[in-house]
């Protein structure tokens, strides 16, 4: 079993071409069933007709937005084209070449890709069996002098389970001052658990972290490619030396600012996945399916084949899903929740290949 990638799965078109005219549900890559805000695609539209002019030279508008929205200063803030840039410049301000970083697999594959183009070595500390919870004393083992991220994803692609605060601060009281934890939150909006770590409330009062975040998954912008990251000030200062003048476009400036503007969106989006996960808690219960408990807009699913298989007979039964390709998990796969048709179309071919694989 290869390590997880970041080639980003099949395009539509890609699939489409596999398997002819039939259609397919896209429950693949973590997009937004409900679409986009429409006051962000307004935005967006009435900043095409200005795009002659250039943007503004900075982000600092919307970095003020992100500062309000999150309760800190917009000196913890900076700016990236999307979730993947927010993380690279964090591997390109503060890493070196022989450094180390810390991932707890099954994870996403975005990490192998920054240990080699910055010349790390990763170290790999599983989640533990089972429940997926974080193994703090396997990653504090691991921790050495030339270790600089631990990578929490939480909730976690492609487990969707979480790490609590009380966890959360058992890693943080033990961790040498020199390691930073790179909080990737990307699906932060989607949680319902009582006991999922503040990280934002940490960073005001010191915590060496670097939060990431997206515009991609609950605001519905994928296409767009803008995220941030709030770190310590002296942290995202030097994140912000990185970028270029007119770094964001006029278009994410705008349709960005627009989205953090409508949180009926947001609570329609998170609603919606809501309404989905116990829609599919009850039917893969119903067909005895074991899945885990998800805190994302996503569901980790085991398979009675290798994820490949299975991935690849749900795309011939018009349905695409992520292989994660994670040694940890070689026989589950991730859906995105769906809107209700989606669902019922991944649960229908599910059963009918579950049947077909009963009969062999
Ligand atoms: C855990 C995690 N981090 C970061 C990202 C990157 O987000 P973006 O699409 O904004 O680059 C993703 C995207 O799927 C993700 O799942």
């Amino acid at each position: 079993m290869s390590q997880p990638d970041y080639s980003g799965g099949l395009s539509l078109a890609e699939a489409q071409a596999l398997v002819g005219d039939r259609e397919i549900h896209r429950m693949s890559s973590n997009e937004n069933p409900v679409g986009t805000s429409q006051a962000a695609v307004d935005a967006m539209v009435a900043a095409a007709q200005g795009i002659s002019i250039y943007p503004p030279r900075t982000d600092a508008h919307l970095r003020s937005q992100i500062a309000d929205l999150h309760n800190v200063d917009a000196a913890h803030v900076y700016t990236g084209l999307a979730g993947c840039e927010v993380i690279e410049l964090a591997y390109r301000a503060l890493t070196a070449a022989g450094d180390n970083f810390i991932v707890c697999p099954p994870t996403f594959g975005l990490y192998y890709l920054m240990a080699k183009r910055y010349d790390l070595t990763l170290k790999e500390v599983p989640l533990l069996p089972d429940t997926f919870a974080l193994d703090i004393d396997g990653i504090l083992a691991a921790i050495d002098d030339k270790t600089r991220f631990v990578i929490v994803i939480n909730p976690n692609n492609p487990s969707g389970t979480y790490t609590t605060d009380t966890e959360y601060k058992a890693l943080l009281d033990r961790l040498p001052e020199h390691v930073i934890v790179m909080a990737d939150e990307v699906y932060f909006q989607f949680v319902s658990a009582p006991d999922y770590p503040a990280t934002t409330d940490l960073i005001r009062n010191g915590a060496n972290i670097i939060r990431i975040q997206s515009f991609a998954k609950a605001y519905g912008m994928a296409g767009l490619r803008l995220g941030y990251g709030i770190a310590p000030p002296q942290i995202a200062e030097q994140m912000r030396g990185l970028m270029r003048p007119f770094h964001v476009n006029s278009i994410a400036l705008q349709g960005a600012s627009a989205a953090l503007g409508d949180t009926a969106f947001v609570a329609k989006t998170v609603a919606s996945n809501e309404m989905g996960k116990d829609y599919l808690y009850g039917a893969l219960d119903a067909i005895d399916v074991r899945y885990w408990k998800t805190e994302a807009n996503f569901i980790m699913v085991e398979c009675p084949v290798s994820s490949a298989e299975m991935t690849d007979r749900l795309l011939h039964k018009g349905v695409m899903v992520r292989d994660p390709k994670d040694a940890v998990i070689p026989n589950c796969i991730r859906v995105t929740v769906g809107t209700q048709v989606q669902n019922e179309a991944f649960v229908a071919a599910l059963t009918v290949i579950l049947g077909e694989l009963k009969g062999n």
